[in-house]
C-alpha cells in the first residue's frame, strides 16, 4: 500500500519573521521540486511568521505546505488571545497540528479539547495532524500500546469515515524522544505505528487505516531519517530541531523522496 510521504517541520517557539524569510529563501535553493512532487513537505512556523512564510513559499515556486502549530476550537467571540481556523486559512494555512505533547503538557489540552480541535480543523477543511505518544513512565510500565491507542480513540471520537479519508494524518511522538537526541529505535517506532494502524482499522475500517499516513517524531535528523523512512509503516516524520536547520530540512525531504520512489518502483 503506497501512502503519502510527509516531512513536517514543527518550528515550535522559534524563528521570527526575518529568520523565517531567510530560512525559506535558503531552503528553497536546496529543495528539489521533483522530490516535492513525491513528498508533502510542510512547515509550521509561529503565528506571527505564517504570513511571511506564505509569501516566501509563493515566491519560491515550490510545493511546500503551510501549517499552524495551534488554533482555537472556537469560531469567534470572547476568547482573548486565540486565533481561529478562518484566520489561518486567510493566510494560506492548509494544515494544523493537534494534540502535540507540549500542548497537552504545558497548556493543559486534554483529550476532549483535542477532539474538539480535530473536529474544528476537519470542518474548516484543513488537514489535521493528530499527535500522540507516551511518556517515559508509561513506557516503563509497559502501557505504551494501550496509552497511544486510547489517545487516538479519544482524538477521533465522533468523526465520520468521510471526514477521515485523506484529511487526517497521525504523528507518533514518544515524549521521551522529543528534543532529547534519544531517537526511538526505528523497529520499535514501526511496531507502535502498526498498533495505531490496527486501532484505526478497529475504529474505522481497514481500507481507511491502510490509507492513513502515520509519521514518527522525536529527534529525527538527516543521520537517522533513512532508517526511519525504511520502516514498513512509517510514512514520514514530524520534526522539531532539525527542521529549522537549512542543511537538514532538505536532506529529510530528499530521504523521504528516495523512499517514495522505491515504493512506486
Ligand atoms: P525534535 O525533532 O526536536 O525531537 O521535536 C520533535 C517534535 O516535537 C516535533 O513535533
Amino acid at each position: 500500500m503506497s501512502r503519502k510521504k510527509i516531512i513536517a517541520g514543527n518550528w515550535k517557539l522559534n524563528m521570527n519573521q526575518a529568520e523565517t524569510q531567510s530560512f525559506l529563501n535558503e531552503v528553497s535553493k536546496k529543495l528539489n521540486q521533483n522530490d516535492l512532487t513525491q513528498v508533502q513537505a510542510l512547515v509550521c512556523p509561529t503565528f506571527t511568521s505564517l504570513a511571511t512564510a506564505a509569501t516566501a513559499i509563493k515566491e519560491s515556486g515550490l510545493t511546500i505546505a503551510l501549517g499552524a502549530q495551534n488554533f482555537s476550537q472556537h469560531k469567534s467571540g470572547a476568547y482573548t488571545g486565540e486565533i481561529n481556523t478562518e484566520m489561518l486559512k486567510e493566510i494560506g494555512v492548509t494544515h494544523v497540528l493537534v494534540g502535540h505533547s507540549e500542548r497537552r503538557e504545558h497548556f493543559s489540552e486534554d483529550d476532549s479539547i483535542i477532539n474538539d480541535k480535530v473536529k474544528t480543523g476537519i470542518e474548516a477543511g484543513l488537514q489535521v495532524i493528530l499527535c500522540c505518544g507516551e511518556s517515559e513512565a508509561t513506557r516503563e510500565s509497559g502501557e505504551t500500546d494501550a496509552w497511544v491507542a486510547g489517545q487516538i480513540e479519544a482524538g477521533i471520537k465522533g468523526l465520520e469515515l468521510n471526514d477521515f479519508a485523506s484529511r487526517i494524518t497521525i504523528a507518533y511522538e514518544p515524549i521521551w524522544a522529543i528534543g532529547t537526541g534519544k531517537v526511538c529505535d526505528s523497529a520499535e517506532a514501526n511496531r507502535v505505528i502498526k498498533v495505531i494502524r490496527a486501532k484505526l482499522a478497529e475504529l474505522l475500517d481497514q481500507t481507511t487505516a491502510d490509507a492513513t499516513s502515520i509519521l514518527y517524531g522525536g529527534s529525527v535528523k538527516s543521520s537517522n531519517i533513512d532508517e526511519i523512512m525504511g520502516q514498513s509503516d512509517i510514512d514520514g516524520a514530524l520534526v522539531g530541531g532539525a527542521s529549522i536547520k537549512v542543511e537538514e530540512f532538505p536532506a529529510l525531504v530528499a530521504s523521504a523522496a528516495r523512499e517514495a520512489s522505491k515504493t512506486v518502483a
